[in-house]
């Protein structure tokens, strides 16, 4: 064998195996999580209320009536800790006992169907409905709730602007769109494969192309709003409502982004959406501070408290993480993006975990700013404590981490979550098949060194 041969054969090897990523924080695993989350499930208030952030001392959750934007993510945690039960094999008995929890939550949010002030905001709202689909894809109450909030986003689209409306405003000429928004079209894509219906993918992509082109600055951050002119589709304004500046980047908005733009990229594979998410995630990333703990604006003052925002670490997290599952899906698998986002990931969620980790509280996190400009800063927030659980399930889910937080592989970039079977048990023939990889790597590598010796 000549070094140029043993050297390619290092290089292919490398591209299977590619070095370890870092831990996950072990606060990610902890029985904690479960704990916490139960005994908030196990008291829901009556009439039902739901938990959107808590109060600065103790960290007890404060409860909002349905009709609020933020109610679809502690019944989505809910169904989380069921996808959990089931990644982690804690048992049927578990798993069904998540399961009833979530659905149970759900059920007051029933009646929002046609009856709600959500606005855009009838997408999150959504999420434990299509979790449901995941679950029982015939649940008609399932069904219906995403095709009533789907054709609610879609009453406020606009053909002139090309976007839905984010906000009401009392001058309907002034048509505001936020970037937060870009969540909310998932909904878009979930009623479409349930009906077929391409008005609602058309009405997403062109959602993105607007916001894509004018919510996104050249150097990847972002407004967080857009105000156009209904009679003409122009840009009216740009500035902030819930950040620093009308000039600054929120961080929140910034993983919204992040996180919107490569789930875009995931449903239609416009390679344009693909570059946006990079270039977000490039701003987010590059523009933290050095602890790595993120601020509620980048460019607020770092004066303590100055404050965080733990929701918009956990956000960008998964937006990161989803990122990198777009990365592994081309062809060939761009590797390097891959390991580079899911490190990315694993460090940010390392580091602001150490900061709002926080046992005593009723939620997970604190650290979290609400809206810093309404002086609600440092709580817990609902979530980032989902998101902070969606990390878990996905490393899981991914083939990274296992259930005890031990990092399974370096990785071959072909990351996509494990959509059925036994994860359990294809988790431990890929950890294997990475260490037999490993072993190989290491092997090569010491033979290249010879050879160049
Ligand atoms: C399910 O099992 C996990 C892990 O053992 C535990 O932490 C959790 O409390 C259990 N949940 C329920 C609903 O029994
Ligand atoms: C169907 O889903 C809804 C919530 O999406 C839930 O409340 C209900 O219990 C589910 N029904 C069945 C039969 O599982
Ligand atoms: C709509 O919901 C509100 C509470 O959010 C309630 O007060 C009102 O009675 C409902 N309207 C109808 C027609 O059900
Ligand atoms: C598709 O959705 C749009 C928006 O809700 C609606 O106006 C249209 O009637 C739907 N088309 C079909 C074929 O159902
Ligand atoms: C959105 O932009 C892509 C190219 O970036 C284009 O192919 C697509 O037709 C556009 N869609 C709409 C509805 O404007
Ligand atoms: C919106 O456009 C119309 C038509 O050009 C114009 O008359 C109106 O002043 C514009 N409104 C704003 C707020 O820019
Ligand atoms: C921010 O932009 C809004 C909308 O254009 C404007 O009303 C406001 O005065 C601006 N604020 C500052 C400080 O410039
Ligand atoms: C990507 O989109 C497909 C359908 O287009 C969907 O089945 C899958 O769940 C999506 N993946 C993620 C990670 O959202
Ligand atoms: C996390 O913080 C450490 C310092 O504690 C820093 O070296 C690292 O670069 C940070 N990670 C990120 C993603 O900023
Ligand atoms: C994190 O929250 C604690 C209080 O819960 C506060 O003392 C600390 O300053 C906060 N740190 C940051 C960076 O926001
Ligand atoms: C792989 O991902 C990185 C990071 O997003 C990007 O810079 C690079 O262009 C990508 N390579 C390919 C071949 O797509
Ligand atoms: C955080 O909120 C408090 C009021 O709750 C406010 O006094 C403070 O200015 C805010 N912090 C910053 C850095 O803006």
């Amino acid at each position: 064998m000549t070094a140029l041969t043993i050297l390619s054969l290092v290089v292919s090897a490398a591209s299977v195996v590619a070095g370890s990523f870092s831990s996950p924080p072990v606060e990610l695993y902890s029985p904690l999580v479960a704990e916490k989350v139960l005994s908030t499930a196990q008291s829901p208030p009556s009439p039902m209320q739901y938990p959107e952030y808590t109060d600065r001392e103790a960290g007890k959750w404060l409860y909002f009536v349905p009709d609020t934007w933020t109610t679809g993510f502690f019944p989505a945690t809910l169904y989380a800790l069921y996808e959990r039960a089931e990644l982690c094999n804690w048992g049927a008995d578990n798993a069904s006992q998540w399961l009833a929890l979530g659905r149970q939550w759900s059920t007051a949010e029933v009646p929002l169907e046609t009856n709600n002030t959500l606005e855009h905001d009838v997408g999150f709202v959504s999420f434990p409905f299509m979790d449901e689909l995941g679950v029982d894809s015939d649940n008609q109450t399932a069904i219906t709730a995403v095709n009533q909030f789907a054709a609610d986003l879609a009453a406020r689209f606009n053909p002139v602007v090309g976007c839905t409306r984010s906000w009401d405003t009392s001058d309907p000429v002034d048509f505001e769109v936020i970037i937060d928004n870009m969540m909310n079209l998932e909904v878009f894509f979930a009623s479409a494969a349930l009906t077929g219906n391409q008005t609602l993918i058309d009405m997403a992509t062109s959602h993105a192309n607007k916001t894509m082109q004018n919510h996104v600055r050249s150097d990847g951050s972002s407004f967080h709003v857009v105000e156009y002119n209904t009679t003409t589709g122009d840009v009216i304004a740009r500035f902030t409502a819930q950040g620093y500046s009308n000039s600054s980047t929120w961080s929140r908005g910034q993983a919204w982004g992040i996180y919107g733009f490569a789930n875009m990229y995931n449903h239609t594979k416009i390679s344009d959406y693909l570059e946006t998410s990079r270039r977000m995630a490039s701003y987010f990333l590059s523009n933290l501070p050095e602890d790595g703990v993120v601020p509620w604006d980048f460019n607020a003052p770092l004066v303590p408290p100055r404050p965080a925002d733990s929701s918009a670490a956990m956000i960008a997290t998964n937006g990161l993480l989803l990122l990198a599952q777009q990365e592994s899906s081309l062809s060939p698998p761009n590797t390097t993006g891959y390991n580079y986002y899911v490190e990315s990931a694993l460090q940010l969620l390392s580091n602001n975990t150490k900061l709002a980790w926080r046992p005593s509280w009723q939620s997970l996190l604190a650290n979290g700013t609400v809206d810093n400009p309404e002086q609600n800063n440092l709580t817990g927030i609902v979530y980032g404590d989902y998101y902070f659980v969606r990390a878990g399930n996905e490393l899981v889910s991914m083939n990274i981490s296992t259930c005890s937080g031990d990092i399974l592989s370096s990785t071959n970039g072909s990351g996509s979550p494990t959509s059925s079977g036994s994860p359990q048990a294809s988790q431990t023939s890929d950890a294997l098949s990475n260490r037999i990889g490993q072993l190989t790597y290491s092997g090569l590598s010491l033979l290249a060194l010879l050879a160049l010796a």
